[in-house]
């Protein structure tokens, strides 16, 4: 850019010392290669915008297919997946070639323009020699500095197909990042530095379409290095509490507190550093089980990662495998079982040693010896840390010290194993049925 600046600039005094009059013609040919690009180009512009958006959805589709081929094999869908692969291709083809050949027509046009501009200054030249107002030399000259002049314009117009498809894409970019930013932490937000984990919850209602409340005048209040158990059927509400204790949302009407403080004034990645989270759809990364496990806490020794390991009951596991710790997982932990990936998980929320736990369906992939043995571990962990512990087995919860039974945004029964199961109410009708089905 600063050369063919400097260059049009240069040429444009020369051409003005050999001939004012042919230096307007020149300069005049430029609208006219303007007004001819800028046409152009709104008309390919639409189908450039639209080879990106398909460009996104073929890819949108192969990443699809291809994460989910077990599936598209087991309904015996390859036609189908094959079918709308083709389908969209087609389509991108089509806004491809189009868009390509529409922009691919500037350049010509724009030499097309340059040369008549040649033609004419050639001719306008000649007569001014025949008129013995101009010496020929000059007019070849001047014919020579013109070509310069247009040549950085011919230069832009060659690459207008790039430049207009890197737009369409910027586009694309743009509209992600014009998504409206998650609120800031408030200016005057703490961070607690001895957190003990009490938390309250005064009359909080939440919905996440602002016309449709997903949790009613919830109140609770939790002490710290108690268990909590949330019981109830599938959505229930009981993983939009846990996103609305970690923040993932923002509580509209009512309060959260943690030790007494306003969860909103509290700085959103402290916050989040008190709570040590195991879900149901695991998250392990490609690299080494040691790197996986010691993910919870920078800078674990060794000695902690196989003490969590044994804690979770999977350092036995690790060991029977030919690279033990370095075993390598893969992105999608395909090479170890379902329930295998959540004892890992569980390992890394022990090893993060964390104020808060928060097991939502952690142990729904274990079989049920295992499950009792990590319980053992968890009991002696959670002593001394308040915890939430999601599940739909049952049994799983029996030494709670308090079970919340939530149904359809509401907790409508709490108290011990016990107390529930006398009251005869919801809770004990979900364990009963529960223990008919095992007997069954
Ligand atoms: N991101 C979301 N946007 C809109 N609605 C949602 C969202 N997440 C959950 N919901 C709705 O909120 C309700 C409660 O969902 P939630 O995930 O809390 O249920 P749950 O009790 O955890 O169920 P499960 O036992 O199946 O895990 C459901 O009706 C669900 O459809
Ligand atoms: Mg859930």
């Amino acid at each position: 850019m600063m050369s063919s600046l400097i260059s049009i600039i240069g040429v444009t005094i020369m051409m003005l010392t050999i001939s004012p009059m042919l230096t307007l013609l020149t300069v005049g040919m430029l609208p006219v290669s303007a007004g001819i690009s800028a046409f152009i180009a709104s008309r390919s512009q639409k189908f450039f915008v639209r080879q990106q958006n398909i460009l996104g959805q073929l890819n949108g589709h192969v990443e699809e297919t291809f994460t989910g081929h077990t599936i598209v094999k087991a309904y015996g869908l390859e036609h189908e997946a094959e079918a709308a692969f083709k389908e969209v291709n087609e389509e991108l083809y089509a806004n491809g070639w189009k868009a390509q050949f529409v922009s691919g027509t500037i350049m010509p046009l724009i030499r097309f323009v340059g040369n008549i501009g040649y033609v004419v200054i050639a001719v306008v030249g000649g007569v001014f020699v025949t008129q013995g107002t101009m010496t020929i030399g000059n007019v070849q000259a001047f014919m020579q500095y013109s070509r310069q002049f247009s040549m950085p314009i011919t230069q832009l117009a060659s690459i207008a197909n790039i430049l207009q498809s890197t737009v369409a894409a910027a586009e694309r970019v743009f509209e992600l990042l014009d998504e409206e930013e998650e609120a800031a932490d408030q200016p005057d937000a703490t961070a607690l530095l001895e957190p003990k984990g009490k938390i309250g919850l005064r009359d909080v209602s939440f919905g996440y379409d602002a016309d449709k409340y997903v949790l009613k005048d919830l109140n609770l209040d939790v002490d710290p290095d108690q268990l909590i158990a949330i019981v109830g059927p599938t959505g229930a509400g009981k993983t939009t509490l846990v996103n609305l204790l970690m923040r993932f949302y923002d509580v509209e009407q009512g309060t959260i507190t943690f030790d007494g403080h306003n969860i909103l004034h509290l700085k959103r990645s402290n916050l989040r550093t008190m709570f040590g989270m195991v879900l149901q759809d695991t998250w392990l990364f490609e690299g080494s089980i040691r790197d996986n496990i010691a993910y919870g806490r920078e800078g674990a020794s060794e000695q902690e990662i196989i003490e969590a390991a044994k804690a979770a009951h999977v350092d036995h596991f690790i060991r029977t495998l030919p690279q033990g710790y370095d075993t390598v997982l893969t992105e999608d932990a395909t090479s170890i079982s379902q329930g295998q990936r959540q004892l890992l998980t569980i390992a890394r929320a022990i090893l993060a040693d964390p104020t808060v736990l928060i097991l939502d369906e952690a142990t729904s992939s274990v079989d049920t010896r295992t499950e009792r043995l990590i319980q053992g571990a968890m009991a002696r962990l959670m002593e001394g840390r308040t915890s939430f512990v999601i599940a739909h087995r049952l049994s799983t919860i029996l030494d709670a010290d308090r079970i919340l039974v939530m149904n359809q945004g509401e907790i409508v029964e709490q108290g011990t194993h016990q107390e529930l199961l006398e009251q005869k109410g919801f809770y004990a009708e979900l364990y009963n049925s529960q223990f008919v089905a095992t007997l069954a």
